[in-house]
């Protein structure tokens, strides 16, 4: 089976630059939920029809085995698959999907192939209660398939018909190339419609079926960012189903985000308002706190992430503390046992096992050896304003608070740096390095006065 994916119209009511099916649903724009669906079933070429802003979309989502065809002018639907017919197989069935139609599941869609075989024609449609803007199925007294009418060309009875055409079809290729060849522009729009090969195809004798969709959401079209809104929340729901339905905790699933691939061990729990992106994996009995971001992460066992924390491209091992307020930036591993406390910025460090900062530091291009105490304040000053520097410091290092580490150096095994030292040149193992200006309190000193 080849797929023509209709993806030419401009979207106008987006009111975006960003072209319709760039729009993002769950952080990936619609076209590639379509894609995936369509390569969930196996698709063989999967032809995508571009217009306005095709450079843009191709730029974004070409792939092996996609092949973009541009309309220009757009002349509607059944034009637009004319457009793709030089790259559909003889002999083959045709699948025509909606690029704004992005729920559209592989279930579904096989069901409809499968209804289609090699001499019909399938039509996936739905019942409406308000079937207002879409085109109608009318059928015969036998209740079998007629013709698909517009809305702007029907009646005011053909208008009471609630059976609607979602536009999703499957026909073999060489009839569709045949009924496209004489479609006609003669209707209230001017267009080729695509709906009028539904009458050629009765009038040829061939079959004409309908299949309903698993789910009434998937043929769900985006057409506005109010529509948008409306179709990442029933996104949404069902992957906070499909989580819970594994054993997840989700405190509230209709404050749960998920914009990429969220694997969770057992006894996960989540809190209010977190998102998660790209791929993430969190550890048997991982909890995240309320309003955390987690981007391509992966959690340990039993570690705890506080509210309000952030982290991105990084590891974390089992049973951490990280928040809350933590940041954690790419090229992040962090041991077992370690914990990151409030307002403490991690990034392309590795920090082993049992080490702390837990308080108001930046740890960047570090190396941190084991059973580390790193106090408030600390700051590894990574970056001469050329060049980033590394930092290493050894197992058993007590680092007082407010301390500067200028890399590139390195703290020996067990040392302890005072308070407030700013540390240059590298510190022996086991020794006490202070930098800081000697105390000095001054005795029979007073404060000065105003003269008279
Ligand atoms: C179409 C169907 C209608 C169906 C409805 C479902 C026709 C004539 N009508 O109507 O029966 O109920 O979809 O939503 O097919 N497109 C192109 N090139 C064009 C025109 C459209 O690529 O020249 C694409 C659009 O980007 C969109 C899809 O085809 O993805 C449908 O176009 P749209 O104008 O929304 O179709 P409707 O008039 O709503
Ligand atoms: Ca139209």
């Amino acid at each position: 089976m080849e797929v023509v994916i209709l993806a030419a119209g401009q979207g106008k009511r987006m009111c975006s630059l960003l072209p319709k099916v760039l729009q993002p649903l769950a952080g990936r724009p619609l076209l590639a939920h379509v894609l995936a669906s369509a390569r969930a079933l196996g698709a063989g070429r999967i032809c995508v029809v571009h217009g306005h802003g095709g450079e843009a979309v191709r730029a974004r989502l070409d792939a092996p085995g996609l092949v973009w065809v541009e309309q220009n002018p757009q002349l509607g639907t059944g034009h637009a698959v004319r457009q793709a017919l030089p790259h559909l197989s003889a002999g083959g069935q045709a699948l025509v999907l909606y690029g704004d139609v992005p729920l559209i599941g592989a279930r579904t869609l096989a069901r409809l192939s499968e209804a289609a075989g090699r001499e019909r024609l399938a039509l996936l449609t739905v019942e409406l209660d308000d079937p207002a803007g879409y085109g109608r199925i009318l059928r015969d007294g036998a209740g079998r398939v007629a013709r698909i009418v517009e809305e702007k060309d029907a009646c005011a009875q053909e208008r009471r018909v609630r059976e609607i055409n979602t536009g999703i079809l499957a026909a073999p290729v060489d009839r569709l190339r045949d009924w496209l060849a004489r479609i006609g522009n003669d209707n209230a729009q001017g267009e080729y419609y695509l709906t009028d090969i539904v009458g050629l195809a009765v009038a040829a004798g061939v079959e004409v079926v309908t299949v309903a969709p698993d789910a009434a959401n998937e043929t769900l079209g985006v057409n506005s960012k109010a529509q948008l809104a409306a179709i990442e929340r029933i996104y949404q729901a069902s992957a906070a189903r499909r989580l819970m339905d594994e054993g997840v905790t989700l405190i509230d699933p209709a404050r749960f985000d998920v914009r990429g691939e969220l694997v969770c061990g057992r006894d996960v729990e989540i809190d209010v308002d977190c998102v998660f992106e790209g791929r993430v994996e969190l550890g048997d009995g991982v909890a995240v706190g309320a309003h955390c971001v987690l981007r391509d992460v992966r959690i340990g066992a039993g570690s705890r992430v506080a509210p309000f924390s952030h982290l991105d491209g990084a590891v974390a091992g089992e049973a951490c503390v990280i928040g809350p307020y933590a940041r954690i930036r790419p090229g992040t591993a962090l041991g077992k046992g370690v914990h990151v406390g409030n307002f403490v910025e991690i990034k392309n460090s590795r920090i082993a096992d049992a080490s702390k900062a837990n308080h108001l530091a930046y740890v960047g291009d570090a190396d941190v050896g084991a059973r580390v105490n790193i106090g408030a304040g600390v700051i590894t000053c990574n970056y001469d304003g050329v060049d980033k520097h590394r930092t290493e410091i050894g197992d058993d290092v007590f680092i007082g608070s407010d301390t500067q580490l200028v890399a590139p150096v390195r703290v020996g095994r067990g040392a302890t740096l005072g308070a407030g030292t700013t540390l240059t040149r590298d510190a022996p193992p086991g020794q006490l390095t202070v930098s800081r200006v000697r105390q000095h309190s001054y005795a029979g000193w007073t404060k000065p006065e105003k003269k008279r």
